[in-house]
């Protein structure tokens, strides 16, 4: 009785006229009022709502509601995060292939010893799996390729994609597009960009920024490189080796290296990915004008040819980094 008695009073007084209306509003307003803050810590959009309804003007507070359920609840969603990389693997075929391309990409030279011409793996580069943000992660691309890319001259397919680091970052030869080892890798960078929308690109895409402006300091290069990268990298450049052949540290020039054509042999890019990613474990250590100097250094240290290169960005637009020999 009691309940009933309850949770009909309201109803009764908004019966009552115009007067009760207004209570009945501000007393719900008063209790979403908490939700409200909530969301509108979340969004611009939803500040304004709150706004709205500070001010009483419950028709634009309305109108704004439908805005946030419209708009930008979906967008918040689709920039949220994409799920772990460490949940469990899907079932099936399917997770049988993600796990194989995450061995691949993390056991490159290795997994593809007829494919790769150097000592690497994928995730020298693309650090923590392809997860990690300014080592351009692979969570999301799936969803932005086919994408035009100035250096392809055309709209490119991740497979493309792929492949341009194949034969430039692995100094190898492309990969069949329906071999076991392409659709693998596919399968991974698929599941790590589950949950994440189509056409958006990830946070953090590429290697995040550097200033283009700073001029390399060749005298100041190799004294970078000892400082803060000979310890692990070796004196040469050179890398260390484990005894099952697979290097602990991958290496920056020599044979064994990324070619001419990589997207790593510039200077800037190099600069970008240094600064934000190296010494390994204290990301943005350096300042930018050492991460340019050493950029400068490692990336005309002897390295494998490429000699398509000067084909690349046939439709000009060359960056000035970007190199032939
Ligand atoms: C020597 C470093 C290096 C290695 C090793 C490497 N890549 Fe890359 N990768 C790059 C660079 C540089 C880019 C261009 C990043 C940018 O756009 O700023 C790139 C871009 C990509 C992209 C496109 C990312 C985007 O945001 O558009 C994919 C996909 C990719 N690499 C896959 C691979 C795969 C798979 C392997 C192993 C077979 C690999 N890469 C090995 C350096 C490397
Ligand atoms: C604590 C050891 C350590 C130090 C110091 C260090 N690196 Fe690295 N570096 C690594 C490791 C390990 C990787 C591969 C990361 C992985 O596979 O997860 C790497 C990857 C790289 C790569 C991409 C892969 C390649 O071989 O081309 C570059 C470029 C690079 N480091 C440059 C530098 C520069 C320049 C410095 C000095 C400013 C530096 N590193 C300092 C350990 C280190």
């Amino acid at each position: 009785m009691r309940r009933s008695q309850r949770l009909s009073g309201p109803v009764t007084s908004t019966r009552q006229g115009p007067k009760n209306w207004a209570v009945a509003i501000r007393s719900v307003r008063r209790r979403c009022d908490a939700a409200w803050l909530l969301l509108a810590r979340c969004t611009e959009q939803g500040a304004g709502v709150l706004r709205s309804f500070m001010a009483g003007n419950l028709t634009r507070g309305v109108a704004r509601i439908a805005v946030l359920l419209g708009f930008v609840l979906p967008a918040a969603l689709a920039r949220a995060a994409p799920p772990s990389p460490e949940r469990p693997l899907p079932e099936g075929p399917r997770g049988v292939a993600v796990q194989e391309g995450r061995r691949i990409v993390s056991d490159t030279a290795r997994a593809l010893p007829d494919s790769v011409g150097n000592g690497l793996v994928c995730t020298n580069c693309h650090l923590k799996g392809g997860t990690a943000s300014r080592a351009s992660p692979w969570t999301g691309i799936w969803g932005v390729f086919p994408e035009y890319r100035a250096r392809n001259g055309k709209l490119i397919t991740l497979e493309e994609r792929i492949n341009d680091c194949m034969e430039r970052s692995m100094n190898g030869r492309p990969l069949a597009y329906d071999s076991e080892a392409m659709v693998a890798i596919l399968a991974y960078i698929q599941w790590l960009s589950e949950g994440t929308a189509t056409g958006t690109s990830p946070p953090g895409r590429g290697f995040g920024t550097i200033d283009e402006k700073l001029i390399p300091r060749p005298e100041r290069g190799p004294v970078v490189y000892a400082e803060h990268c000979a310890s692990c990298h070796q004196a040469q450049g050179e890398g260390l080796q484990g005894s099952d052949g697979r290097y602990a540290v991958p290496p920056l020039w020599g044979p064994r290296s990324f070619n001419v054509g990589a997207g790593m042999a510039r200077t800037y890019t190099a600069a970008a990915f240094i600064l934000h990613n190296m010494p390994l474990g204290q990301p943005d250590s350096l300042s930018a004008q050492d991460a340019v100097d050493v950029a400068q250094f490692i990336t005309h240290g002897s390295r494998p040819a490429f000699p398509r290169a000067k084909e690349d960005w046939p439709h000009g637009g060359r960056p000035v980094d970007a190199r032939i020999d």
